[in-house]
């Protein structure tokens, strides 16, 4: 089963809308065919190790499926998994996780059951969850999984109160941010961070990925940390001069659909190494919040050969001229403003300068949207405001903050989440799942977002909401 985790990994990035799956057959105690799901549209993981067992001429009668999702059990492009399987004489399912996709859960090895194979599930469970998280989230929720990112000081400032931010972290936990991007669908930001650094927001510098389930960048192991995993190894790096975007040239435009929906969330066609090459790249959108249109024409998401992968949200309110003219370059999406939610603290906790006491872009709005439009996973990139609104509205599922070993020590400085504050003590956000590391000399932690549940099993306090047998870890334990 850790080899089929480790072959669906390799779809990072590629795969969405559908999640990431790797199959492994084995028979006699030898592997005897191997595959994972590539990207969506393309064959599933168990057909992949169907045919490549057939490539090599073994015969599959008899033979044990690991197989880290819940084969499929309904028709999309491709006929369902479950039929294969039982047709090919398969003795033997292991999988590691239950399809969440609520059309789904179960039905496929009730299936299976039905026409003979042995079934068993719930193999390393936990890490084929972390694998999709993202995936799994959209499928129940119809939203994308939120992780936020800021690099900051270790007094939490993500820029100067000048706005300058050029380099808080260092090459390496830079590098590292940019893997993160090769795992979104969309990255987004806010029209602040837009005027102040003018971001490309491409995954320009990210490390050719390596095969193997192990990172690169001075973590020690990433057993547990999905955001430390190898990046993607089909998605391009605009490093490679042929295909010079991480969209990928010749990429479709976001929403016309390369996958194949809710409908069948795991759906694939099949094709090995050579034809996932040839296979259009996954875009990664460029995302701006910004509702009174204020992003500059000559910033780079507007002007860059890559502008159709921009999209800018604008409010009713936005000026025409500068909507329209925005309009002519790149997407325009006209929002709904929402006033800011009344949990959070009054006027006389608000900061001057702050725009809390103005209406905002509805993010619930906008993100329902991203939803129906094949958007699983959202990077959000800056800056503190935007960060504060996705906090307050409960839309966040996880953070990933790189602490750099310094004190900026202003008491104007951007904050890492700024806004009007969540109210009551009790109402601070919460992390849980906390995981860290190093990044050449500063800190990679990630968490997710939401109360830890302790109880005392055996004497030892047990991490409930994630079965961990420890909340936090030492850098040295990952
Ligand atoms: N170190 C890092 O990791 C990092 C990362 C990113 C940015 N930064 C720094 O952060 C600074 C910018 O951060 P910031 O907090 O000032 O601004 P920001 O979060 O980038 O942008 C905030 C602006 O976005 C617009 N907006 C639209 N919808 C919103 C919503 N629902 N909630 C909140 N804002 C919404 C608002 O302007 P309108 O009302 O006009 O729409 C708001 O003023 C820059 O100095 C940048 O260098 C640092």
């Amino acid at each position: 089963m850790r080899l089929a985790l480790r072959l669906a990994s390799r779809g990072c990035g590629q795969t969405s809308p559908n999640p990431m799956v790797g199959a492994v057959l084995v028979k006699s105690g030898r592997v005897i065919g191997r595959g994972w799901h590539h990207r969506a549209g393309q064959p599933h993981a168990e057909i992949e190790a169907l045919d490549d067992a057939a490539r090599r001429g073994r015969s599959v009668r008899g033979a044990t499926l690991y197989v880290t999702l819940e084969p499929c059990c309904t028709a999309g492009r491709t006929p369902p998994c479950t039929e294969a399987i039982t047709r090919s004489g398969i003795a033997r399912v292991v999988a590691a996780a239950t399809d969440p996709n609520p059309h789904h859960a179960g039905r496929g090895f009730e299936l299976l059951r039905q026409a003979g194979v042995k079934v068993g599930h719930g193999v390393l469970a936990e890490e084929a969850a972390r694998l999709n998280e993202s995936f799994n989230h959209w499928i129940v929720e119809r939203m994308p999984f939120v992780t936020v990112k800021a690099a900051m000081t270790l007094d939490g400032k993500i820029a100067a109160a000048t706005g300058e931010s050029k380099w808080i972290t260092g090459a390496i936990a830079r590098r590292h941010a940019m893997q993160l991007r090769l795992g979104a669908d969309a990255i987004l930001v806010g029209v602040n961070t837009v005027l102040a650094d003018d971001p490309g927001l491409t995954a320009r510098g990210a490390p050719r990925p390596r095969h193997g389930p192990e990172g690169d960048v001075g973590i020690r192991s990433v057993r547990t940390l999905h955001l430390l995993r190898s990046p993607p190894h089909a998605r391009q790096s605009p490093l490679t001069p042929s295909r010079s975007h991480p969209m990928g040239e010749g990429a479709p435009p976001c929403g016309t659909g390369e996958g194949d929906g809710l409908a069948h969330p795991t759906d694939s066609p099949g094709g090995a190494g050579a034809r996932a090459s040839s296979a259009p790249v996954k875009p990664i959108r460029r995302l701006v919040l910004d509702a009174r249109a204020r992003t500059p024409l000559d910033c780079r998401l507007v002007s860059d050969p890559w502008a159709a992968w921009t999209t800018v949200y604008v409010g009713p309110m936005a000026p025409e001229h500068r909507r329209d003219a925005l309009a002519r370059r790149v997407n325009v999406v006209v929002a709904p403003e929402v006033m800011p939610r009344s949990g959070v603290r009054g006027p006389r906790h608000r900061v001057a300068g702050q725009s809390a006491c103005r209406p905002k872009l509805d993010l619930n709005w906008i993100l329902r949207q991203l939803g129906r439009e094949e958007v699983t996973a959202l990077l959000v990139e800056g800056g503190g405001e935007i960060h504060a609104s996705l906090f307050e509205s409960g839309l966040v599922q996880r953070v990933a903050f790189y602490y750099a070993p310094k004190v900026l020590g202003e008491a104007a400085g951007r904050k890492a989440v700024a806004g009007a504050g969540f109210g009551d003590w009790p109402a601070v956000v919460s992390l849980r799942d906390i995981e860290w590391g190093r990044m050449g000399t500063d800190l990679l932690l990630t968490a997710r977002v939401g109360p830890v549940h302790l109880e005392v099993v055996d004497g030892n306090r047990v991490c409930a909401a994630s079965g961990h047998a420890a909340c936090s870890r030492s850098p040295h334990a990952l």
